[in-house]
């Protein structure tokens, strides 16, 4: 017989007659790869993990001595968190500074793969993972179909109700603030930056993004497809369209620029604004930063002129401030690329930033008054929005039990996605992040009572989900967040920023930005000037952080007199978001 009709028998019979996935019990470590070898048996591809062995377990010479020298994250976390004197004389050594820069951004954007290797339909290296942009890339590939548990060989044969798990962990009881002071500037901040990029394609499914250039191109200001921009475009002056309200400028009427916008049906045409991003009629909060990015932009144009030909390269500068030259990666291996990844989003879900009800001025509105009310904007007008988000504290991210009813459909929504992906657990993730794997329900979370329901959902903490775990893990001392959205989050948002073409050598210069002047904008752009150049009248603090005393918080016109950390540049959603620094 022939031989090749004998292999692809066998081979069959192997299919047939294997049990489980061998790799369904993610047996290679230190991110090597899973290989089936028929029937029960894999082999581990430890190739430049540093370690090898039939799991990847045992380090090499150069590993070992590397990990034994560095320090456990919540180490550095504690050293970057004290110390405040120390800090301040390395702050203050340019030489130093910069090394320390350096080393974080390239040891923390190194744990993400550039080009991506998985998506979530691909577990494997393939060019359909590389070229279909349409993609989410992943960071672990999903776990096979074929497992004896949804979670590969761990917990139970079932997930737990998603409702039910919503509601006894999620769930807000009662509002529990940041410790960190986070204010509600920042969260719609947060929404606004990362929502250009975060556009999951609904009618594909969670697996598909929108926003194929996965990075910061600015689509959430000028539209992402080229018909939108030119919808949004004036076409006078480099100018984009607007309508004036009570004087103010403010984004231009669906019903003008005929783009599409996602309001429900009770929203009257008149109150209908057009700005990049389809769903930012959402919140006030994005309405509010589409106009200041709308006046910034006109404002630019207005005086210095610069041209803009590619938006990507005009505004993304923006975004960094010195601390986060991108000069300091031009001596290093670095991929100036990026792919957003699946699990990026998920992380990103921040719902419990959201309080109870929204304070303006005097006056306290909840969430159906509030959302999709862009009379808000025009009412109170840019000035009060900024003073009162900055004033209003933020809900706490992690330590459980802090989403709001009004938005607990999104967290459980979330981890239906999460599951329609096949994520690994939260364990899986934190090794690949370099943590240690929780050992316990209780080291998870820090207590008992909720360790106790997870237990009784997931019967194995090897089990629990990526999600559920991100918001339920014990917070850092006073922070808003626990160790694993931190060293998670901050590699993907790392390589997110100086991934982008912007801050490679050939682009990074001033002529890029039309000059000298544009790129000392460029340079110098921080929260409180972008307020300030674009409001009427004396400008509010605008603020990242509520202040301690609320007596402290008034108008005033010099921007450098208030915070230190106001920069507007994602380097700050990060340092915020990290307390590094
Ligand atoms: C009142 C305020 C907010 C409301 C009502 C809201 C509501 C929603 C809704 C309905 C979705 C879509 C869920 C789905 O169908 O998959 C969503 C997605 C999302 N939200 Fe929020 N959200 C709010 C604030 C925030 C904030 C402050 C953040 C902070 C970062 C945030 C981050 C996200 C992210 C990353 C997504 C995923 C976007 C995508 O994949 O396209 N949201 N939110
Ligand atoms: C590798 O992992 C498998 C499954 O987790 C385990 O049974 C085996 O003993 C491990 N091998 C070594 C050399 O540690
Ligand atoms: C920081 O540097 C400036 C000059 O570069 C110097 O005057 C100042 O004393 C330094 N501060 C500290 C705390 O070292
Ligand atoms: C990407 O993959 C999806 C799902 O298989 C497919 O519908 C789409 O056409 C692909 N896009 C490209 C550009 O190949
Ligand atoms: C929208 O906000 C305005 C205040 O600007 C308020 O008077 C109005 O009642 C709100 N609309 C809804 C539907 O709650
Ligand atoms: C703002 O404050 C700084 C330092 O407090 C001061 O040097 C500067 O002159 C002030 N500018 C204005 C416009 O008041």
């Amino acid at each position: 017989m022939n031989t090749s009709v004998i292999f692809i028998l066998l081979h069959l019979g192997f299919v047939i007659c294997q049990g489980a996935n061998p790799c369904c019990s993610q047996p290679c470590q230190h991110r090597g790869v899973c290989m089936e070898m028929g029937a029960d048996s894999y082999e581990c591809d430890c190739t430049r993990t540093g370690y090898y062995g039939q799991n990847c377990t045992t380090p090499e010479f150069l590993t070992w001595l590397k990990v034994s020298l560095k320090p456990s994250p919540n180490t550095v976390h504690y050293i970057l968190t004290h110390f405040r004197s120390v800090w301040k004389i390395v702050n203050n050594v340019t030489f130093l500074r910069n090394a320390i820069m350096r080393y974080v951004l390239t040891s923390r954007s190194h744990l993400i793969e550039s080009p991506p290797t998985f998506n979530s339909d691909y577990g494997y290296k393939s060019w359909e993972v590389y070229s279909n942009l349409s993609y989410y890339a992943r960071t672990l590939p999903p776990i096979p179909h074929d497992c004896p548990t949804p979670m590969g060989v761990v917990g139970k044969k079932e997930l737990p109700d998603v409702k039910l798990l919503a509601e006894k962990l999620l769930l807000r009881r009662k509002f529990i603030p940041d410790p960190q002071r986070t204010s509600l500037m920042f969260a719609f901040f947060a929404q606004h930056f990362t929502h250009q990029f975060f556009k999951t394609d609904m009618k594909k499914g969670p697996a598909f993004t929108r926003a194929t250039n996965h990075g910061v191109d600015l689509g959430h200001i000028y539209g992402q497809d080229l018909e939108r921009q030119h919808k949004l475009r004036l076409f006078k002056d480099g100018k984009l369209r607007y309508q004036v309200v009570h004087g103010e400028v403010y984004p231009p009427l669906v019903s003008e620029v005929q783009v599409e916008m996602h309001y429900p049906p009770h929203i009257p045409e008149s109150r209908r604004f057009a700005v990049g991003h389809e769903a930012f009629g959402l919140v006030p909060g994005l309405m509010m930063y589409g106009t200041l990015w709308l006046r910034e932009h006109n404002r630019v144009c207005d005086t210095i002129k610069i041209v803009i030909e590619d938006y990507v390269q005009h505004l993304s500068g923006y975004h960094f401030k010195l601390k986060f030259d991108p000069e300091l990666l031009f001596s290093e291996q670095f991929q100036y690329q990026n792919r957003i990844s699946s699990e990026f989003n998920t992380l990103y879900h921040w719902h419990p930033l959201m309080p109870d009800d929204f304070h303006v001025q005097d006056e306290v509105y909840n969430y159906q008054q509030f959302l999709f009310n862009t009379s808000i904007l025009t009412d109170y007008g840019v000035n009060s929005l900024v003073e009162s988000f900055s004033t209003q504290i933020a809900g706490r991210v992690a330590g459980g039990r802090n989403v709001a009813p009004a938005v607990l459909k999104v967290a459980v929504k979330s981890i239906e996605d999460s599951r329609k992906l096949r994520y690994q657990s939260i364990n899986a993730y934190r090794k690949r992040f370099n943590m240690k794997p929780y050992k316990s329900f209780e080291e998870m979370t820090g207590e008992k009572e909720m360790a106790a329901e997870l237990r009784e959902m997931y019967g194995d903490v090897d089990a629990v989900e990526l999600y559920a775990g991100l918001l339920v893990e014990k917070p850092r001392a006073n922070a808003i967040f626990g160790e694993t959205m931190v060293e998670m989050g901050a590699p993907y948002s790392l390589k997110g920023l100086m991934g982008n073409p912007i801050c490679s050598p050939e682009y990074w210069k001033p002529s890029t930005f039309g000059g000298k002047v544009g790129f000392e904008i460029v340079n110098s752009a921080s929260l409180q000037r972008l307020v300030c150049n674009n409001v009427k009248g004396p400008c509010p603090v605008a603020s990242f952080h509520v202040p301690n005393v609320k007596d402290s918080v008034t108008t005033t016109s010099n921007a450098s007199s208030s915070h230190s950390d106001q920069n507007v540049s994602p380097a700050v959603l990060l340092k915020e978001r990290t307390s590094e620094l």
